[in-house]
């Protein structure tokens, strides 16, 4: 009988496949897909809306202004980032050029769904014990429906469209960059922390995969 591919390899073959991905047309506007990093077999497994302008052209998750300020948090929080995988539901920035600068535009529900085959087989290939939803854009798709954060964070869910994927809800990073003061700022930051320490007390509690 043949062995079955080891992870890693089909880890690299699905990254190739999401290179040439053309199935919405997001790509023709986005420098490159950013698929996600980090190791197979990560307990943790954080997962955000969509690249944004650093990470289209570094072709990385999460290094831009709201990467920093995750990486701030994981590190308070007292996450290896390096021990946790990190990607999007979108591989592509979806932007609108104004001027010199980019800016971000919501994917929309056909853009997530066409998207989503990549992190079902980032998924199927890491096995995480638990999968952190950043924003609503994410824990929606995961979902299956339209959630609210603030009713479900704290909480270990399963994710209905994501094979009942144990999960956690918490804020996306970029909205503590959008909060209108300081004080905002501050809060937001520290339920981002509260979350991710919340996440990892779950994560020892969950059986690791077979
Ligand atoms: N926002 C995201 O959702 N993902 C990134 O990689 C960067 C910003």
């Amino acid at each position: 009988m043949p062995s079955a591919k080891p992870s890693a390899a089909k880890f690299a073959k699905v990254a190739r496949e999401a290179k040439g991905c053309t199935r919405c047309p997001l790509y023709k506007n986005a420098t490159q897909t950013v698929f996600g990093e980090g190791p197979i077999g990560a307990p943790l497994l954080l997962i955000g809306e969509q690249p944004g302008d650093q990470e289209d052209l570094q072709g990385r998750p999460f290094v831009g202004p709201a990467g920093k300020m995750l990486d701030r948090a994981l590190v308070e929080a007292g996450v290896d980032r390096t021990q946790v995988y990190v990607t999007n539901i979108v591989k592509h920035f979806k932007n609108e050029p104004r001027g010199k600068r980019r800016l971000h535009k919501k994917p929309n529900r056909y853009e997530v769904e066409v998207c989503k085959i990549w992190f079902d087989q980032e998924l199927a290939i890491v096995r995480p014990q638990l999968v952190v939803a950043m924003g609503v854009t994410a824990a929606s798709a995961l979902a299956g429906k339209t959630v609210t954060l603030s009713r479900l964070r704290g909480q270990v869910i399963a994710f209905a469209n994501a094979g009942n994927q144990q999960g956690m809800v918490t804020i996306h990073p970029s909205s503590i960059l959008r909060a209108p003061d300081e004080a905002g700022r501050h809060a937001a930051y520290a339920g981002l922390v509260k979350d991710l320490k919340l996440a990892v007390k779950a994560c020892a509690k969950l059986p690791t995969a077979a």
